[in-house]
């Protein structure tokens, strides 16, 4: 069985087997640039073996991330876009949802929060509030070291530690992970003497949650990261031959795309993948949004969603697909127990648990949507853990490259996102 499944078979009465199977050889030459490197982008191809890469950065990753674990009570993560969004997917789909509060409340563990996704002075002092009186450290996140959002917020941070702890008792807790040697983040961690851990020259912010990017701040929420290497290795063992099903899922969406579908909608029945399904928005709209091409990926948390975008999905324009995440076996189960009164009328689910009645619901709403005209596309790992979700992260990365050739774009750059920072570095009076 492999690691990340996948299932077609709700898109068929829309793209028929024969549409994908006309696409291999478009596969077959994808693969190929992505193996020897030969396409565009191929500068940012280190994400593609990096799973197999084991080093002396990785273990002192650990060190810093136990480190951590025993002397703060919260580690706050600054960073934006490719910068954190990783990170987060995997700690919210691994760690139960009340880690943080528990941590808080001297419960064990040390919270993970995150800052510097945003320009808001609200969410800031609120963070900065929350860690005032208590034992913290810091992971500055920043390739390019230069981002606003992560530079103007590590500023108050910085100031806070070095208030508390003074300079060189903050130096030892700011931990910096930026260029091997250019940006102003890393020039000031130099001078500074904070601990500095590498973005690869060759990976993209989207792709870097398997660097210490990701890794860092994962670790410290106490999740196996060998774990969740090992996964995106197992994925990367099976997506040798092109017969396989990372190739199959970017096949699918291209020929739903070309059929004339705009949106790609990503779906799950766990709270706890709400992150994964951002994490993923960024990883293919920022390699597939350009040139006037591209699927746009939304996303939905069922069943909650269904209860407000639902309604649209079933019967608005029908210029969506559907990708589900179904995760087999659930981490907990609970019996729905049979009730004298019934008043709900619920004892017909008697001895039933919430997880069966939640795959039912997966069912019916697959059902309904593919007769609705939006087909259905299925994506499945056997359980919420470590392993698991390191290769439906390299499942997605893959399937995101070769999509991205397909496409005919560079998959790997993102030059659009530059003109925002144009205009309000303009209108802020930023000299040039
Ligand atoms: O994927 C990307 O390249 C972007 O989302 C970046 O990660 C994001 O803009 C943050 O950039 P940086 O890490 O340079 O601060």
């Amino acid at each position: 069985m492999a690691i990340v499944e996948f299932d077609m078979s709700g898109a068929a009465a829309f793209v028929g087997k024969d549409a994908v199977e006309s696409l291999k050889q478009e596969i077959a030459e994808a693969s190929v640039k992505l193996k020897e490197k030969t396409g565009e982008g191929n500068d940012f191809l280190g994400w593609y073996d990096l799973p197999l890469c084991g080093d002396e950065e990785y273990k002192r990753v650990l060190a810093a991330a136990e480190k951590i674990r025993s002397d703060s009570e919260v580690l706050v993560v600054v960073g934006i876009g490719g910068s954190y969004l990783g990170a987060r997917a995997v700690i919210e789909a691994l760690t139960d949802p009340f880690a943080n509060a528990n941590a808080l409340s001297g419960k064990g563990g040390t919270a993970v929060i995150f800052a510097g996704n945003s320009i808001s002075p609200v969410y800031l002092k609120s963070v900065l509030d929350l860690v005032k009186d208590r034992d913290f450290s810091v992971n500055v996140i920043s390739k390019s070291g230069t981002t606003t959002e992560p530079a103007v917020t590590f500023r108050f941070f910085k100031e806070l530690l070095e208030k508390k702890y003074g300079r060189e008792g903050a130096a030892k807790r700011i931990y910096a992970t930026t260029d091997k040697a250019r940006g102003a983040l890393k020039k000031m961690a130099d001078a500074e003497g904070y601990e500095t851990f590498v973005i690869p020259d060759d990976v993209g912010g989207r792709f870097s949650v398997l660097t210490p990017v990701g890794l860092l701040p994962i670790a410290v929420a106490g999740i196996d990261t060998d774990a969740l290497v090992e996964g995106a290795k197992t994925a990367f063992g099976e997506y040798e031959s092109i017969d396989n099903d990372c190739y199959a899922y970017a096949a699918s969406r291209t020929a739903l795309l070309r059929s004339g579908k705009k949106v790609e909608l990503l779906v799950n029945y766990e709270p706890g993948l709400h992150y994964m399904t951002e994490w993923w928005k960024q990883l293919y709209g920022e390699s597939e949004g350009k040139d006037g091409k591209g699927l746009f990926p939304a996303g939905c948390d069922f069943t909650t969603d269904l209860h407000s975008m639902g309604q649209y999905i079933q019967d608005g324009v029908r210029l969506m697909f559907e990708t589900a995440i179904e995760v087999r076996e659930p981490a907990a189960d609970l019996i729905i127990e049979p009730d004298e009164d019934n008043y709900d009328g619920l004892n017909y689910l008697a001895g039933r648990g919430m997880d069966y009645v939640n795959k039912q619901a997966a069912k019916g709403t697959a059902m309904a949507h593919i007769d609705g005209g939006v087909p259905n596309l299925k994506i499945s790992i056997e359980r919420l853990d470590a392993k698991s979700i390191g290769g439906l992260i390299y499942f997605f990365e893959r399937a995101c490259a070769i999509s991205g050739y397909m496409l005919g774009v560079n998959p790997f750059n993102q030059p659009g996102v530059e003109a925002y920072k144009k205009n309000m570095f303009r209108l802020l009076g930023k000299p040039v």
